[in-house]
């Protein structure tokens, strides 16, 4: 080998100066195999000058042998030292990568939103109670004397028949699913101190069809207010406030006379809907009326000193020409689509 470097101390001392270099400045696992492919393995200046003992006459081979063997002694030793080092370095850096905290909050995927109608209820319920009023609640299992009696419907009124109202067996306990809010107003009378200002908003039956209009399940907001000397002129501004905050400026209510056993004289309630997909136009929108005085008396109230009036109107009819909502059955099936044009509120 005419190539082959003479073995003198100088000649090492580079070579295993050369590998600790660079096997100090291995940075990662990888970095260390290329150095230690470079400075150990074949080809290499340490390899070439062990294979150069081969040739090496006999009275040298201890001295040399011994100086080669301790420079290869020193790169392997250092090799294995900065693998240890740099394994360490790496176990510690994936662990810390890989940390998980155990205490932490977990994420929580979003798993539903709020529905339109219930929006829409609260969105009403705000108006109110923006103004001051109350929010009040009743049992939708309701007994007859406060659906009915108390609100002064005959005993023969159509309303009472097995075909309109959901009657609950045994029959001759008297409850039914209440067919309206109304008989908030009178556990409202009831229960609370004078003067009254209370919304009542919340689910209704009644034996109707399931179509495109109709649902037999169904939800209404029920306004009721007492007071000394309230007139038909304060519930006309009540009802306009809410059509405007609701419809837009231009929204307005207007009156038609009807009859409702509980309030004299009632009316039904028209809406004036500027923004209507069709057109502005009038709409059929609920009834309304001054409490009737047998109601008051029903209810323990003094009508010579206290007059009252009351509202009633369905949420989802509400939602139907305030959202251009097609069939009113979208709102009863739960499917998200329905919901998502309304934007997922949570
Ligand atoms: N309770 C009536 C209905 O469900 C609505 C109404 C409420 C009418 C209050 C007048 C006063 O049809």
């Amino acid at each position: 080998m005419s190539d082959a470097p003479e073995i003198t101390p100088a000649a090492v001392d580079a070579a295993v100066e050369a590998a600790l270099q660079a096997i100090a400045a291995a940075a990662d696992s990888a970095a260390l195999k290329e150095a230690r492919a470079a400075h150990t393995a074949e080809g290499s200046a340490l390899a070439r000058l062990n294979a150069q003992m081969r040739d090496v006459e006999p009275a040298r081979k201890a001295e040399l042998g011994k100086l080669v063997g301790q420079a290869r002694g020193r790169v392997t030793e250092a090799l294995a030292a900065r693998e240890e080092e740099l394994g360490r370095a790496e176990t510690a850096a994936r662990l810390e990568a890989e940390r998980v905290d155990v205490t932490a909050i977990a994420e929580r995927g979003r798993i539903g939103a709020r529905h339109p109608l219930t929006l829409l209820q609260e969105e009403i319920a705000d108006i109110f109670v923006g103004m001051g009023w109350e929010i009040a609640e009743g049992p939708e299992l309701e007994h007859e004397w406060f659906n009915f009696d108390a609100l002064n419907f005959d005993q023969d009124h159509p309303a009472r028949q097995m075909q309109d109202t959901f009657f609950v067996d045994p029959v001759d306990r008297h409850l039914v699913m209440r067919t309206h809010t109304s008989p908030v107003q009178v556990r409202s009378m009831l229960e609370r101190e004078l003067p009254i200002h209370v919304l009542c908003p919340g689910r209704v039956y009644r034996t109707d069809e399931y179509d495109a209009t109709h649902l037999p399940v169904f939800s209404q907001f029920e306004g009721l207010v007492i007071d000394r000397g309230i007139t038909m002129a304060h519930l006309k501004g009540t009802l306009d406030h809410a059509a405007r905050v609701l419809f837009g400026p231009e929204a307005k209510t207007r009156f038609r006379a009807n009859f409702f056993p509980f309030t004299e004289p009632s009316a039904e309630l028209d809406l004036w809907h500027p923004t209507f997909k069709g057109g502005a136009r009038w709409i059929e929108w609920g009834g309304c009326g001054m409490v009737n005085p047998n109601v008051l008396r029903a209810a323990g109230i003094d009508p010579e000193e206290y007059s009252g009036f009351a509202f009633g109107m369905g949420i989802e009819r509400t939602l139907m020409f305030r959202s251009d909502v097609q069939d009113m059955r979208d709102m009863a099936e739960g499917d998200v689509r329905f919901s998502e044009q309304f934007g997922m509120v949570v």
